[in-house]
């Protein structure tokens, strides 16, 4: 039987997208990220998208995008970066706990502020109204639905990455 695909689930700022690329580049496999498709198919920026449209159209697309993905490469093994409310939709989750080897990169509500505001160009419309950690307090026992959970505070992306190789 062949391996499962990796998924990474995690709130903003955990690492998913640069461990994706990361462990795609280790492994030799190929890597999708929900957030960059989804904006290579809208022609817009995730932030417009939810400025414009709000966020119920963009879970819609979100989620259309994750099924496509995964039925387009289901024969395949990848790695799969999502966004960090991917798994607030149902059929998203099924489709990720029941398909995908989940690895929860788990990160402290201070280590992920201290990145997001390291990232100055990259603006996420969600982040600004969750300076009280309400968004991340709640979303803790969806990630924990993960197979693996993998923490990532004061460690490299390089020993992340090797971490979840080793469970791979
Ligand atoms: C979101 C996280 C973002 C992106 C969108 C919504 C969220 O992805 O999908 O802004 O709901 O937490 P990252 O987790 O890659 O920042």
């Amino acid at each position: 039987m062949k391996r499962k695909s990796i998924c990474l689930i995690g709130f903003m700022g955990s690492g998913k997208s640069t461990l994706a690329k990361l462990l795609a580049s280790k492994l030799l496999i190929p890597f999708f990220d929900t957030d960059a498709e989804i904006e290579k198919r809208e022609k817009d920026s995730i932030h417009e998208i939810f400025l414009g449209r709000g966020e119920k159209v963009f879970r819609k697309i979100e989620a259309q995008v994750l099924k496509d993905i995964f039925d387009k490469n289901k024969k395949e093994v990848f790695v799969l970066a999502t966004g960090g409310g991917t798994l607030e939709t149902e059929v998203n989750k099924k489709i990720i706990l029941e398909n995908f080897k989940s690895i929860y990169l788990k990160t402290s509500f201070s280590e992920i502020k201290k990145r997001i505001l390291e990232q100055k160009t990259y603006h996420r419309f969600l982040w600004r109204e969750d300076s009280d950690q309400t968004l991340f307090l709640k979303r803790q026992s969806l990630y924990r639905e993960a197979r693996h959970i993998v923490v990532t505070d004061s460690k490299t992306p390089e020993q992340v990455a090797d971490e979840i190789i080793k469970i791979f």
